[in-house]
């Protein structure tokens, strides 16, 4: 391995890895989906499994990539050779090629909000409600084209810089600029009047808004929020060095993202209720009442561009992540084209993206399964894909690496025993297929 492929220091990878878990996810989707699905005992269901099978399945993808130092496919090969399971690393290529290709529409919508909020083109709407401005600007193909592109191509030179001198380096600055600006929106929110029913909204709990589609939500809801599933954390725990403890970087990620979720919601719901909003607004939560919260308060203004850099910020370190394990598997065949891999890649994501980037305007009446093109791969996305993979791998460690091989990886460097080790292997063999297989089932409406 080249020098300058490999994680500088354990906070740099720590903090690559966290950043590709915090994203949309966390910030954007969390927030609204709590709102909708019962607060607290939603927020309570996928805390359980963010920490319980979340975590396993993280641990299991940083012993594929520790173990071989490989990306996907060559890791996938060499712990299994001559058997079709590679396929797993081709499946998490694809998917990540299509999430990279909506999430950089939205990546996108943020950027332009970000742009308008500092020319102050954001707090005083033209015409009417901002529900209006926001349907406005995600339908001007001009407007969102040239943030898409913009987006895209921030991805695609920080990717091309590689892992020390790129990502770690960017991530680096990224996520602690993100922590500090979250805890100054969290301290703003929650001094406003009548912050408390907002807290009370996100976290009480509510138990009868819960069934059997918002358990399942909430399981895809962590596996998304970590990023699991498409051998990201695979590609990721590849560059690190042999010496770390794994399960203490696992939980560091797994601590760090659903702190951030925990802020998102504080952040969030007070204002909406201190300025008698909708809390359920969905998905345009962010983009049409936040801007309402925020021009109601003083200052509002910096507060929401501050917001939307925190937001800006988490969506590309996780846009990192999805272009890297493309780039990484192409660099791994043809060692130097680093810079080629990362534009080719890009601009294909970017062309795979523009019929999502239009949706909401000129192809709006173009639908797929009776959805457009961004909710169709949005749901092929989140709804099959990303729990196929995650299932294949819960399959494939328990079967393909012998036990003692397994337990030296997860192991080494910590202080966890034999008992934690048998722990994570039941969970990994019998409870995350599980509940996977149970999703499944549902989604596909048998269930
Ligand atoms: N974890 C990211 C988020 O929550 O926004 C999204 C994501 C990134 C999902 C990378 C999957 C992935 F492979």
């Amino acid at each position: 391995m080249k020098s300058g492929d490999q994680w500088k220091s354990k906070i740099g990878f720590i903090m690559a890895a966290a950043g590709s878990a915090i994203g949309l996810g966390a910030v954007w989707k969390l927030p609204y989906v709590t709102g909708t699905n019962g607060g607290g005992a939603f927020f309570f269901m996928f805390l359980v499994f963010t920490l319980i099978l979340g975590t396993t399945l993280i641990l299991a993808e940083f012993i594929i990539g520790r173990k071989t130092q490989k990306p996907p496919i060559p890791a996938y090969k060499s712990i299994a050779p001559h058997t079709p399971w590679y396929l797993v690393g081709v499946l998490g290529i694809v998917t990540s090629c299509l999430i990279l290709s909506f999430y950089a529409v939205v990546g996108g919508w943020i950027f332009t909000y970000f742009i308008r909020s500092l020319t102050g083109r954001l707090t005083e709407p033209v015409s009417g409600s901002y529900e209006t401005l926001f349907s406005s600007i995600i339908s001007n193909p001009w407007e969102v084209g040239l943030a898409h592109v913009t987006f895209m191509l921030i991805t695609i030179l920080v990717v091309q810089g590689g892992i020390q001198k790129g990502i770690e380096r960017v991530s680096s600055i990224m996520m602690p600029a993100l922590f500090v600006i979250f805890i100054i929106l969290v301290i703003r929110s929650l001094t406003l009047e009548g912050a408390a029913e907002g807290i009370s909204f996100f976290l009480r709990p509510d138990f009868s808004a819960i069934n059997r589609e918002t358990i399942l939500y909430a399981l895809g809801q962590a596996f998304f929020s970590l990023s699991l599933g498409v051998s990201i954390m695979v590609t990721y725990s590849s560059y690190l060095d042999k010496r770390e403890n794994l399960i203490r970087s696992a939980t560091s990620i797994v601590g760090l993202s659903v702190l951030i979720s925990l802020l998102s919601g504080l952040a969030i719901f007070p204002g909406v209720f201190a300025f008698n909003l909708e809390p359920n607004e969905g998905p345009s939560l962010i983009f049409t009442v936040l801007p309402a919260v925020f021009s109601e308060m003083a200052l509002g203004s910096v507060f929401l561009s501050l917001f939307l850099l925190l937001l800006l910020f988490a969506t590309l370190t996780s846009a990192f992540s999805l272009l890297e394990i493309v780039v990484s598997s192409i660099v791994y065949r043809f060692p130097n084209k680093r810079k080629i891999a990362a534009w080719g890649s890009g601009i294909v994501i970017y062309v795979l993206g523009i019929p999502s980037s239009l949706s909401f305007g000129l192809l709006a009446d173009w639908l797929l399964f009776g959805k457009n093109f961004f909710d169709a791969t949005d749901f092929l996305v989140s709804n099959i894909l990303l729990p196929l993979g995650a299932l294949l791998i819960a399959i494939f460690v328990p079967r393909k690496l012998s036990n003692p091989d397994m337990k030296e990886e997860l192991l080494r460097g910590s202080s966890a025993n034999e008992i934690f080790f048998k722990g994570w292997l039941f969970i990994l063999r019998f409870i995350v297929p599980l509940a996977i297989i149970a999703a499944f089932l549902n989604v596909l409406g048998i269930w």
